[in-house]
């Protein structure tokens, strides 16, 4: 972000108060702010006693060995208990759960809490069938279907862990995946539905289990949900999920766990080229899940029909599409598809046809329907909408009032709500009933939550300045470790502020001159891409591993639309010759293959030379300045100050 931005966000002036009737009734008021401060660990034991516990716990926090925390010692509980069968017999069992809609027209499901309690029974007798015990990892990799909530709540329900992986990685990150938590099990689906066609899911896992068994980890059974009915190569592993699951007992007792018991394992990149396992565990993160659910969007049960359009892939998937809403037994359109197919208006007919009351998505989409002009939801009746929030990346000003405007009607709160894969749930966010909301800021910390912006020194910065986004106290919902990776935990979250025992988030961020929080993006080498995280190092290990290249950097630079887009710049071998389009066609292929589409870079510039250091590091800031196409920055540092002409003039050769 440069001064210029960052000068205008902070001269943002508009402020919207909370709509009255909202606030008359809000789940949450002010008073909670003070009762948490007086006392945090009180506080959220409240917030756990929303959740039915099979015995309640001794402790609240165990903080004796920091950054290793325990939560609700001796509690034991079931997740999917709590997100299932405790509605039903509270007589909820007629709900809608899920008002799932397919992306194909007029493919929909409607699944009530009742049919999902049988659903997930079902799938636990099977997972069991299969061998799958407490403890075991099962990594999912399914499309937006009923199944993936359901194969979800049945791990949780056997004790066993999962790790789901986003449809958008290739079966090489799938196999890493696979490798690094040894799963025992995969669940795909033959496909899923994209922009009007069958896309294949289930050749990928088929690749990966083979990787992986070569690696030396045998995958014994691959479960697969006949989606599109597309033709799959079948191996002795692979059963199906409709001779199994739907032909299985549909009683299952659930059996209570420790609140520590490991709930999943969610992979994300961090700074280096290998991604990271987030452990996250039962009590703690069922609790803040819930509980943010129900204060931030001022849930109510009875008459809210909520709808969160990300992915279950990804940590807000699993945060507020499954555990937080179905904790809390709400009503929740899911929806398979891409927002605009078969036409750009498809998202506002979910929303008038389900009368959808609180809508959750990412500033990136926001912007793609704001280029698309307001003509588009104008056409449908958005009127049932009362709260939206926002997640993933920094919402602008512009974005901000837009959403509030022409998808709120000019009337209805907007949350912002600042988090990550590694705090489980949403810990900066205004409070609707409570908050007026200033575009483009997340506000403060939520009661209960210490979060502070300090100086490279620890030391809090005044009001008005800027620095980097801490967090002072642990959280219920904070993640445990790094899957067989202590020591990578506590280097990489809790060394850089290590004598004041702060949590560093990555992340920068400036107060206002009233002491509220501005999130700036990432200060490491974390990109943001359409709300989607990926490793600058990532993908120049995969550009590496390609035989034609010699050298790579990758930068995040802005975009438009997306955020941030990928731009790499690859020096490559003497015998590949000067490169040309198919070579830089073929490096792009080869990022596809190797992590995904989603980390497909927006340009591969070929160029003879990269910006360096004396000391050899790569000042990706210039490479930055290129990519924005701003006048590239201080050169001094530079071994060689000739060297970002050339890659200027090597700009020309791009995908
Ligand atoms: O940089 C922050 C940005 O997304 C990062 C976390 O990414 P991930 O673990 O993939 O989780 C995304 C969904 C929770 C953060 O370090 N981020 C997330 N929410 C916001 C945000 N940046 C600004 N404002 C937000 N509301």
């Amino acid at each position: 972000m440069t001064d210029e931005t960052l000068s205008n966000l902070l001269h943002e002036n508009r402020r919207f108060a909370p709509p009255p009737e909202l606030a008359a009734h809000a789940n949450v008021t002010a008073d909670a702010y003070a009762e948490a401060a007086a006392d945090p660990e009180g506080f959220w034991e409240r917030a756990a006693e929303r959740l039915t516990w099979e015995r309640r716990w001794d402790r609240v926090l165990d903080w004796d060995q920091p950054p290793f925390a325990k939560w609700f010692l001796g509690g034991t509980l079931n997740a999917a208990y709590n997100c299932v069968d405790r509605h039903v017999e509270n007589g909820l069992g007629d709900r809608v759960a899920l008002h799932w809609v397919g992306e194909p027209a007029d493919d929909t499901r409607d699944l009530t809490y009742a049919d999902l309690k049988d659903e997930v029974s079902r799938a636990a007798n099977t997972l069991l069938a299969l061998g799958v015990g407490d403890g075991d990892r099962v990594a999912i990799y399914l499309p937006m279907i009923p199944e993936a909530v359901v194969a979800m709540l049945a791990c949780a329900r056997i004790g066993a862990i999962h790790t789901v992986v986003f449809g958008g990685f290739s079966a090489e990150a799938l196999a890493s995946r696979i490798e690094d938590c040894e799963a025992k099990l995969v669940i795909t689906a033959d496909g899923g539905y994209r922009r009007g066609a069958p896309s294949s899911l289930k050749p990928a896992v088929d690749d990966a289990v083979e990787i992986a068994a070569r690696a030396g980890h045998e995958v014994p059974h691959v479960l697969v949900v006949r989606r599109t009915g597309q033709d799959v190569a079948w191996h002795e592993r692979d059963v199906w999920w409709h001779e199994t699951v739907d032909t299985a007992s549909a009683t299952h007792t659930p059996q209570a766990f420790d609140a520590e018991h490991p709930l999943f394992v969610m992979y994300t990149s961090g700074t280096t080229g290998r991604p990271k396992g987030i452990l996250h565990t039962t009590g703690g993160y069922l609790t803040q899940a819930s509980w943010t659910h129900w204060a931030v969007f001022d849930l109510k049960a009875d008459t809210d029909v909520y709808w969160c359009s990300a992915d279950i892939g990804w940590i807000t998937g699993h945060s507020y599409i499954v555990y937080g809403p179905l904790a809390n037994g709400v009503t929740q359109v899911m929806y398979e598809g891409t927002p605009d197919f078969p036409e750009r208006g498809r998202w506002w007919q979910i929303i008038a046809e389900k009368k959808v009351s609180i809508f959750y998505t990412a500033p990136t989409a926001i912007r793609s329907f704001m280029k698309q002009g307001r003509e588009i939801p104008d056409r449908s009746d958005l009127s049932s909408i009362r709260l939206l929030g926002s997640v993933g990346e920094p919402i602008n000003p512009e974005a901000y009032v837009w959403y509030r405007d022409v998808i709120g009607g000019g009337k209805v709160p907007v949350v912002d709500t600042w988090w990550q894969t590694e705090t489980g749930a949403i810990l900066i966010s205004p409070l609707p009933g409570v908050t007026s909301g200033k575009p483009g800021s997340a506000m403060t910390a939520l009661p209960g939550i210490g979060a502070d912006v300090v100086d490279d020194a620890g030391t809090p910065v005044p009001n008005g300045s800027g620095g980097y986004l801490v967090l002072t106290r642990p959280w219920p919902s904070m993640l445990r470790t790094i899957w067989g990776d202590d020591e990578r935990y506590v280097d990489t979250y809790w060394s850089r502020f290590k004598e004041q025992g702060y949590y560093f988030a990555g992340d920068g961020a400036k107060k206002d001159e009233d002491g509220d929080i501005w999130l700036l993006g990432r200060v490491d080498d974390v990109m943001n891409v359409s709300g989607h995280r990926l490793s600058t190092t990532e993908i120049e290990s995969a550009l590496v591993s390609h035989p034609k290249v010699a050298e790579a950097a990758v930068v995040g630079a802005s975009d438009e639309t997306t955020g941030q887009a990928v731009v790499a710049y690859v020096i490559l071998r003497e015998e590949a010759g000067d490169g040309g389009p198919e070579v830089v066609q073929e490096l792009s292929a080869h990022v596809r293959t190797q992590i995904g589409p989603i980390a497909k870079p927006r340009q591969i510039m070929i160029v003879p030379e990269l910006p360096k250091t004396r000391s050899g590091k790569i000042m990706r800031r210039l490479l930055r300045d290129v990519a924005e196409q701003r006048a590239v920055g201080d050169v001094t540092t530079l071994a060689d100050s000739a060297i970002m002409e050339l890659i200027a003039a090597g700009k020309a050769q791009s995908t």
